[in-house]
């Protein structure tokens, strides 16, 4: 007896639509792809009851004969591949003839379509796959396709569709995924008469699709990202870390426009943000992952979700190399600043820019993260006296890579001996989101990429003022104007006389003493910033630091007065905390000074915290 029988093509019709046609979202997307093989120029998708009761597919592409029309809906039917070779070369979304018999199988099913210039057009419907009525229409332009009562013959198919609104949620998510992955394409979408997205074609910014798809406030957040290497090139855009979402909704991989969901992919995308991105935070990047169609197969999954590359590592080294070029250059800092101002985007800052997150980059990666608390930001390697005590003197208590030192102990910004380029990038004090006082003294703030910036006001007041005198030294038209102080003090002999024998090198300093007597010393002006200093403990350090008479006065000389001066200034300023203007302020003129020359003590000006370590020990 004969056991085996050839199945009816309906049946094999209904067990494909069991791979292709999972619910309603499977539809959508198998008939958007359709329309986008023809070429369409606009889509639109209108749903009703989530799409399990009705889904209606139009668009503008070149439509089917009659003939087409009617083979369209026989398996294996197919427009888009002819010979085995071929399936190594796809370059269209559909390939194997499939999605629309097995469609039509599980539904009530009718399509209206007609050829470009045709007199007339064609309407096929069927049920449940079976007798197709073919009829004359109207002529049209493109294809209307509507899939009505989805799986009305299959029963145990029907009950596994989820109620309330998930189906049209996944349905909605299909046409965001297609809609982002063809920006040259209008796409439309509705429920039942409600709008679901719009989004016209916009090939010149396609962040515009992105905002329709992710909501308007992505949009100044997102900055493109390119890497073309031989044979695979990676596009998009990325969102800075200060735009994230709680979940990796914003992650959309596409390959040869194709949405793909790879796990390698998308680890690729997370390790590239993962020291910026604070613990449960997700990036926002829409990536175009481009390669010759044989280098890729896309026929590894019935819906073609997962796809295997020829060189899977290749294209992962190109995506990293794409993402962190884009981080590390942090173009968000630059932003909607003044061009000409300090966190400008003019090239060499750019490039400054880029240099310096490199170096820090690089050395975080290069650092151990685990030494034990505290450990001392002295630059000279002292070991901490004071921690957090309000005495002027080096922040302790945070190791951390910190950027532009020197490797192997931690490095900061305004170190007693700074390497050359050890300044921190342009436009970085600016940027930075003060958040309040820490111990009466150090300044929090929020720095790049959520990192947590400790600012030292003392530390950043001192290489302001050093900044200024030497620049003050510098300039041809001689000391800053000074002002009238007219104060009269005491010293001891070798003092007083130090003072008076260098009154001249004082006053290129705009310092102006006088012999009152004595061993008196009339102090009658001082440099802007030095009003209210302590003018004993200023003149014996000036004191100190002048040439022995007979000697040169030479720019060592002056620079270490200068130093004096700028400690002294600091001191005075920094003994109140600064009103949130007066840090503003501060922050302003730390982009503009010099962090070269050493100061004083040597103290650093900011620590940085990167959040990854910050995770790490709240763990
Ligand atoms: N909107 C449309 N406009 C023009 N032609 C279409 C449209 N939809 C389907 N077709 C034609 O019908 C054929 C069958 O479509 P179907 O989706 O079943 O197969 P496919 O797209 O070739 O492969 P796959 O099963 O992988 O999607 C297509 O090859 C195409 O020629
Ligand atoms: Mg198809």
């Amino acid at each position: 007896m004969a056991r085996i029988a050839r199945l009816s093509d309906v049946l094999i019709n209904k067990i494909a639509a069991g791979e292709v046609v999972e619910r309603p979202a499977s539809v959508v997307k198998e008939l958007v792809e359709n329309s986008l093989d023809a070429g369409s120029s606009t889509i639109r998708v209108d749903l009703a009851g989530g799409g399990v009761d009705r889904i209606i597919v139009s668009d503008d592409g070149h439509g089917m004969g009659r003939h087409d029309a009617t083979l369209c809906l026989e398996r294996h039917a197919t427009s888009k591949l002819r010979e085995l070779d071929d399936l190594f070369h796809i370059d269209s979304m559909g390939f194997r003839g499939e999605a629309v018999p097995a469609i039509a199988s599980v539904s009530r099913f009718s399509l209206h379509t007609a050829e470009v210039g045709a007199d007339v057009g064609t309407r096929v419907s069927l049920e449940g796959g079976v007798d197709p009525l073919i009829e004359d229409a109207p002529p049209r332009t493109g294809t209307v396709i509507t899939v009505e009562d989805l799986f009305f013959n299959v029963p145990a198919r029907r009950k596994f569709l989820r109620r309330g609104d998930t189906e049209l949620k996944h349905a909605e998510e299909a046409v965001v995924r297609l809609a982002l992955a063809n920006p040259e394409v209008g796409f439309f979408a509705t429920h039942e008469g409600n709008e679901l997205f719009s989004s016209a074609a916009c090939p010149e910014d396609p962040r515009e699709r992105i905002a329709a798809a992710l909501g308007p406030a992505a949009h100044p957040h997102l900055f493109p990202v390119e890497e073309r290497r031989l044979g695979v090139s990676v596009t998009g855009y990325a969102a800075s870390p200060e735009f994230t979402f709680p979940n990796a909704r914003g992650l959309y991989t596409f390959v040869n426009r194709r949405y793909v969901r790879d796990r390698g992919l998308i680890g690729t995308i997370q390790r590239a943000y993962q020291d910026f991105l604070a613990a449960g935070r997700q990036p926002v990047v829409v990536l175009h992952i481009d390669v010759d169609p044989i280098a890729v197969d896309v026929n590894v999954h019935p819906q073609k979700l997962e796809v295997r590359f020829s060189d899977a590592r290749g294209v992962q080294e190109a995506i990293s190399a794409a993402l962190n070029r884009m981080l590390r250059a942090a173009p968000w800092l630059g932003a909607g600043a003044d061009p000409n101002g300090p966190g400008g985007n003019q090239p060499r800052d750019a490039a400054h820019y880029a240099l310096a997150v490199e170096r820090f980059l690089t050395r975080a990666q290069e650092a151990s993260w685990g030494a034990p608390l505290p450990t001392t930001m002295d630059a000279a390697g002292s070991p901490p006296s004071s921690a957090l005590s309000g005495a002027p003197g080096p922040i302790v208590g945070i190791p951390s890579p910190l950027p532009f030192g020197a490797v192997g102990r931690p490095p900061a910004f305004g170190e007693a001996q700074p390497q050359l380029n050890e300044a921190p990038p342009p436009g970085y004090f600016a940027a930075l989101r003060p958040m309040g006082l820490l111990g009466g003294r150090f300044h929090l703030c929020e720095g790049p990429g959520g990192t947590l910036v400790v600012l030292d006001p003392h530390a950043a007041l001192e290489r302001t003022r050093l900044t200024s005198y030497l620049r003050a030294l510098d300039d041809a038209k001689g000391p800053p104007a000074p002002s009238l102080f007219g104060t009269t003090l005491e010293f001891p002999v070798q003092v007083a006389k130090a003072l008076v024998e260098g009154r001249e090198a004082l006053a290129r300093l705009g310092v102006d003493v006088e012999p009152f007597g004595g061993t008196t010393v009339a102090l009658k002006t001082v440099p802007p910033g030095l009003e209210g200093a302590e003018a004993r403990s200023l003149l014996e350090a000036l004191a100190r630091a002048l040439p022995p008479k007979g000697a040169a006065l030479d720019s060592v000389t002056l620079a270490e007065a200068v130093r004096v001066m700028a400690c002294h200034a600091a001191r005075k300023a920094g003994a109140v905390p600064l009103t949130d203007a007066q840090l503003r302020a501060l922050l302003g003129e730390l982009d503009r000074a010099d962090f070269h020359p050493p100061c004083i003590h040597g103290t650093v000006v900011v620590l940085e915290m990167p959040l990854l370590e910050l995770e790490r020990r709240a763990r």
